[in-house]
């Protein structure tokens, strides 16, 4: 073997192994993507921190922080006006369930985050929210508001071109439970039946009253 051919079996075998490496990376990628927390409960994912502050705008273009909710506790969900079937769907039920909860539903808030802050202006927001219950607030922002909140929350969102010139958006279908002290304390899943979503609003509600 010459020193050429010698190099070149050494580079094969770096490239073979290099090959094998990507390949093991993506296999894992895989595997960690296809169990990735949409729509699951994040409770089982130890020492991740969810939630973070934000400085909002609500769709009465008033403005609205973590900090103005401090002793109240809310849940949150991420979605978009545009949104073909989890947004319209979760929203309604979220109603129905304030609507069960009757007045117990005043110790608690509910937060409709926009992932589409280009289209969803608080005008827009206010428009959708109209078919909702009124006490559902709708927040926007700048582009990199939306980032930074719907990251401190591990919410999943990206955008999917549709092939005519516009625009879905793929995101995170759970509503998260964060507790009056704005500590995170489980999820309300896509599909979950309408009691467990009314107990878990309930046992939210009790957990803040000391
Ligand atoms: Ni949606």
């Amino acid at each position: 073997m010459t020193v050429m051919a010698a190099e070149a079996s050494v580079w094969r075998r770096r490239l073979a192994a290099s090959a094998t490496l990507a390949a093991v990376t993506l296999i894992a990628a895989a595997i960690v993507y296809a169990f990735a927390p949409v729509g699951r409960d994040f409770a089982s994912v130890a020492s991740v921190r969810i939630g973070g502050p934000f400085a909002l705008t609500t769709q009465t273009g008033t403005k609205l922080s973590d900090a103005d909710l401090k002793g109240k506790p809310f849940a949150v969900f991420f979605g978009f006006t545009h949104c073909p079937e989890v947004c319209p769907t979760t929203l309604w039920e979220t109603s129905e369930a304030l609507k069960a909860l009757g007045p117990d539903a005043e110790k608690l808030k509910v937060l409709f985050i926009s992932i589409d802050p280009e289209r969803d202006d608080p005008e827009a927001l206010a428009l959708y929210l109209q078919s909702f219950d009124p006490r559902i607030v709708g927040l926007t922002g700048s582009e990199e508001e939306i980032a930074e909140v719907a990251k401190a929350y591990r919410a999943y969102w990206r955008k999917v071109p549709t092939g005519d010139g516009d625009y879905t958006i793929d995101h995170t279908a759970s509503i998260y439970l964060m507790d009056a002290a704005g500590e995170y304390t489980g999820t309300i899943n896509y599909d979950e039946q309408a009691d467990v979503r009314i107990a878990k609003l309930r046992k939210l509600i009790a957990g803040a009253v000391s």
